[in-house]
């Protein structure tokens, strides 16, 4: 729309309309009409309230509730036109309800502002989002409990630096994702029990001279309460940052472990096979199969920092109470959450449909010299030598292997007696994978017997 007449909604001061550039650059139509169905039930708790304070005729009100319903239909029906002159939602749906119900529609705004109104509205929105993402976080959760389960015994390298560390077991890196995600999930939890305070009716920012009931349409929103403050309530979008955080800190677990699968699934490792449905072909390489799921995860993280980053900047600066400039944070929040949710359900699925190959686990476990300090501690042990020492002669010995082509447990016994002469054959027993993992048994650690602990706890703790 480009009619240059003075707007109606807030025109009455004005006597030409807003250049194009300046429609364009003022106009959140084009983003915000995806929070109408959050507008239109923040106006019809709004006008309840002003029916049951009598500020408003129970026959207007009910005329506004039929109307909003009418626009409501409209936008879900996809026939509702959006008109970039009417700026916002907001507007745009005030003017049609005009349209549909005439005079009482001008009341509608009474005790009100947009400045609480959007403020609501967005609130609404990031809280859904929210419980979206509680329902995604435990159904991810859910998955890798099953991962781990299955292969609680299972063992595998356990890497820093990416080079062999020490034996772990499958079950017990699925359940380092678990405490990650499950940290995740209790920052969705904290930041949205923190954010359900209502905004509305703080107005433009001074609160209003009109006996509102506060409590009512917080209450009717789903609301803990009012926020208490009128100039925080409309200046405030921490609860936006609080999700954009946690969503990145959440898109850098996902990174990590998309990260992995990248990793994992390589020809080189095979330590994953991804099933058909989250994997990819190539249209000239016929024996390819790339995890290109997971790389687009690993690369989502980017964009939701980005969000994260963007609407800080936007927020630091700012005079309380309202400024337009705050109108920039809603294409950050809805662009990071489509992509956090995407990749939620993306990893989901994958971690679903995956086989861990656990023979190739276990032949990588052996490798690399991983079980290096089980030797030393049983130098430590048995014949009680500091620990440095022990470190020492394990080194020798590692190097010697190393020298012959060979891993640790195939050096026999005199070789092994060449090093330090008071190792005995039982030194053997340690050496072995299975047996390095089993003896990990401090709390927290890699044992099956630990994992299947921390299954039951979690599973205890979700259920
Ligand atoms: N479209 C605006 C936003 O997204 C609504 C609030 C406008 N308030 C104002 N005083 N101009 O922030």
């Amino acid at each position: 729309m480009t009619d240059k007449s003075a707007n109606t909604m807030w025109g009455g001061r004005f006597a030409a309309g807003p250049d194009a550039i300046m429609e364009a650059i003022n106009a959140s139509i084009g983003f915000d009409q995806r929070m109408a169905s959050q507008d239109i039930a923040g106006s019809r708790a709004h006008a309840a309230m002003l029916a049951a304070t009598g500020i408003l005729s129970d026959k207007d009100v009910e005329a506004i509730r039929e109307g909003l319903l009418t626009v409501l239909s409209e936008i879900e029906g996809g026939t509702f036109e959006f008109s970039t002159a009417l700026e916002d939602i907001h507007m745009n749906v005030e003017a049609r309800l005009k349209e549909v119900i005439g005079e009482p529609a001008g009341r509608l705004h009474t005790g009100r502002s947009r400045n609480d109104q959007v403020a609501t509205d967005f609130k609404l929105w990031v809280r859904d989002q929210f419980d979206a993402a509680e329902g995604a976080l435990l159904s991810l959760i859910a998955a890798l409990l099953d991962q781990a389960e299955a292969g609680a015994d299972w063992v595998m390298p356990g890497f820093t630096h990416l080079q062999t560390a020490q034996p772990v077991t499958w079950g017990h890196h699925m359940m380092a994702y678990v405490e990650m995600f499950g940290r995740d999930l209790s920052r969705v939890r904290d930041a949205r029990a923190r954010m359900n305070e209502s905004p509305l009716g703080a107005a433009a920012l001074a609160g209003t001279s009109f006996p509102i009931d506060r409590a009512m349409t917080a209450q009717a929103l789903g609301f803990d309460r009012p926020a208490a403050n009128s100039l925080d309530a409309v200046s405030d979008r921490d609860f936006a940052l609080e999700f954009l955080s946690t969503a990145s800190i959440c898109a850098m677990h996902l990174s990590r472990f998309a990260e992995e699968l990248v990793i994992w699934s390589s020809a080189q490792f095979r330590f994953v096979t991804l099933s058909d449905r989250f994997s990819t072909g190539s249209s000239i390489m016929p024996q390819k199969k790339n995890p290109d799921a997971a790389e687009l995860i690993r690369a989502k993280v980017g964009r939701i920092y980005g969000a994260n980053t963007a609407l800080m900047m936007v927020m630091k600066g700012l005079p309380l109470a309202y400024s337009k400039d705050m109108q920039e944070d809603k294409e950050q929040v809805f662009d990071a959450a489509d992509n956090w949710m995407l990749a939620l359900a993306a990893m989901d699925g994958m971690v679903r449909d995956m086989t861990a190959n656990r023979a190739s686990l276990a032949a990588a476990a052996g490798s690399g010299f991983s079980t290096a300090t089980d030797l030393a501690d049983w130098l430590v042990r048995v014949l009680g030598l500091p620990f440095r020492d022990a470190h020492h002669i394990t080194g020798a010995l590692v190097a010697m292997a190393e020298g012959q082509g060979i891993d640790l447990p195939d050096l026999t016994l005199d070789q092994m007696k060449s090093a330090h002469d008071g190792i005995t054959k039982d030194v053997f027993d340690v050496l072995g994978v299975e047996n390095s993992v089993a003896s990990r048994t401090s709390y927290g650690g890699t044992a099956p017997v630990q994992v299947r602990a921390q299954i039951a706890r979690w599973r205890e703790t979700l259920a």
